[in-house]
């Protein structure tokens, strides 16, 4: 998604609009540019494709002087990523960046062009531009509540006036937090952007404008100025730091022991300090990508030793479904970023519905995490890889801790396994440490084209995670399938040398699973069996420590991680910034 960051303050913009812009790379981008601003003048410089190639039109540049400035990482969503599509855009005495989806642009387009109104991008960012000019005099604040008031969608806002030397900002759906500096001050997308300049900053909310100087930051809201508490990150700036590895994506996998053990620590001292889910009598879990099938986990858990009904639903179907719901519903929201705009709706929707919200989120200020009823953070720190791993199994893994904890409720399971989850942090770096094996694995399918994932049940689970790694990192066509499903078509596509990854865990339904992998054996495939135990005949087979069935997914899914990750490096691939992938979905 786009990225904002701006700056006004004692030096000049440029070094941290594009270290900032650097930052915010991993939320995915396709155009990049800078608007820089003194009393006389606005100067802008943009390009196409990654932010190396703006670095090196700004430095044949010329630069004004200035000590004020916004910048901008596009993600193209109204328009192709040209250079004219690319923000900041200018329209007479206004020049803005702009973060989100403007659903009624094209009707107003239509209505400004007949006012002879020329526009110059095919963006719904330029309709903002032109409104704010259009109602602009002399009052910036008038002129950005007139445009507001006649914008339908998303927006967070870097806005500069010819006629001011203040920088303004305001926001609706998308994030957007003002940084707070000595005789500087910033605005940015997400904090992580400027952490090298400071960890204090101001949370803006929806429908709060922001008038900022270098020494002042005036929050407005109804005509009125509000008061609001100065925040501070535990974001450290050496999370930006790879800490010797190639890839964020390999130090994150690789922190997942620590996160877990610190995730887990307070619940495993106090089972408690859980939410009681035990009055519900249905839960609809639902998020999109990888925090989706982190819920698929929890929901095999809970419909197997809970007893309870779950509903695992994609976020931007839940969202325009009616939904006739059971006032003992509990919807639980999973969401890394806690920005993801249809997750983010489907959680409204609930709240309007009278519905309880449980969010089980990983950053702590976002609009997921303050606007839930109730929440269970993750501490996965920040993830800076696009494909998400650590925090994916820390969702999976409170999911898992949460069917335990109401199977102990509601007096379903007699089994401690409290001890035995102590272990998982230390199983897991084993697990993690046998790198080798995963390389090997895949030197043997990096250039295949079709690669399929079959289980049963919570296998199933874990095969709908390890192809989407595999797929959103590689670029390889992968499949998870439930492994009966595969006679009723899918086995028709199987043929010689196919890679099939096969997930055996589950007991219950091990056999079952085998017989499927004879199938797709018979029929040419090449099959890679990851289990818990020895499964006799099968040379490929990855083997993880057997642990209680609510931890056993932490231990395999790892495993689909690194070999998705070692089979991209074998294809070159942009590892931490996957083509067209953004971190946080903040637009539908
Ligand atoms: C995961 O690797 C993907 N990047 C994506 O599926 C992600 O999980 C999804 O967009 C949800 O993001 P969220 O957890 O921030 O809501």
């Amino acid at each position: 998604m786009c990225g904002i960051i701006g700056y006004i303050g004692k030096s000049s913009p440029i070094d941290v609009l594009i270290e900032g812009l650097k930052n915010l790379e991993y939320r995915g981008y396709d155009s990049a540019g800078i608007a820089v601003k003194n009393k006389e003048e606005v100067q802008k410089v943009k390009s196409v494709g990654k932010i190396a190639n703006l670095e090196e039109k700004i430095n044949n540049t010329k630069l004004i002087d200035s000590n004020l400035g916004i910048a901008h990482t596009r993600w193209a969503t109204h328009g192709s990523p040209t250079e004219i599509n690319a923000h900041p855009h200018t329209v007479g005495n206004v020049t803005i960046v702009h973060n989100g989806i403007i659903e009624n642009a094209e009707e107003l387009r239509k209505k400004l062009e007949k006012e002879n109104i020329k526009f110059n991008s095919e963006t719904d960012t330029e309709v903002i531009a032109v409104l704010i000019n259009k109602y602009y005099k002399d009052n910036e604040l008038e002129a950005i509540k007139k445009a507001l008031k006649e914008l339908k969608g998303s927006y967070a806002l870097g806005i500069l006036f010819s006629g001011s030397d203040k920088l303004y900002t305001t926001r609706k759906d998308s994030p957007l937090i003002v940084g707070i500096g000595k005789n500087e001050n910033f605005i940015a997308s997400d904090i992580a952007a400027i952490i090298n300049y400071t960890n204090k900053y101001i949370l803006l909310e929806e429908g709060e404008i922001g008038e900022i100087t270098k020494d002042k930051v005036v929050i407005y809201k109804d005509n009125k100025i509000i008061k609001k508490d100065i925040l501070e990150t535990d974001i450290s700036a050496d999370a930006k730091d790879k800490c010797g590895y190639d890839h964020y994506m390999l130090k994150e996998i690789m922190e997942e022991p620590i996160v877990l053990e610190k995730t887990f620590k307070p619940y495993l001292k106090d089972l408690s300090l859980l939410p009681n889910l035990t009055q519900y009598e249905e839960i609809h879990i639902v998020a999109c990508g990888s925090a989706m099938y982190a819920g698929l986990i929890g929901s095999s858990l809970l419909e197997e030793f809970a007893n309870i009904r779950v509903y695992v639903e994609v976020a931007s179907e839940y969202r325009y479904k009616n939904i006739v719901y059971n006032k003992k519903t509990l919807v639980i929201l999973i969401s890394q970023s806690g920005e993801t705009a249809d997750t983010i709706a489907a959680m409204r929707m609930a709240k309007d519905a009278g519905i309880d919200t449980l969010a089980i989120v990983n950053v702590k200020t976002s609009t997921i995490a303050r606007e839930s009823d109730k929440q269970v953070f993750i501490e996965a720190g920040p993830e800076i890889a696009v494909a998400t791993t650590k925090a994916y199994i820390l969702q999976a893994g409170i999911l898992s801790l949460l069917a335990y904890k109401t199977a102990k409720d509601k007096n379903l399971i007699k089994e401690d396994i409290i001890k035995e989850v102590k272990k998982l942090p230390r199983l897991l770096k084993e697990v993690l440490d046998r790198r080798e094996e995963y390389l090997e694995i895949a030197k043997s399918i990096y250039k295949k084209d079709n690669i399929f994932f079959i289980g049963r049940k919570i296998d199933y689970s874990i095969c709908m995670e390890g192809s989407l790694k595999l797929k959103e990192v590689s670029y390889i066509h992968s499949e998870a399938y439930q492994a009966g499903e595969l006679k009723h078509g899918t086995i028709s596509l199987i043929n010689d040398g196919y890679p099939v990854f096969a997930i055996i865990t589950d007991d219950k339904v091990k056999d079952k699973t085998i017989s499927n992998v004879e199938e797709v054996i018979s029929r040419g495939a090449d099959v890679i069996i990851i289990s818990n135990e020895k499964i006799a005949n099968y040379k490929k087979q990855v083997i993880v420590p057997k642990i209680n069935s609510f931890m056993q997914p932490l231990l395999v899914v790892p495993t689909l991680q690194l070999i998705a990750y070692e089979v991209a490096k074998l294809r070159n691939c942009d590892i931490d910034k996957p083509k067209n992938l953004a971190k946080s979905v903040t637009v539908e």
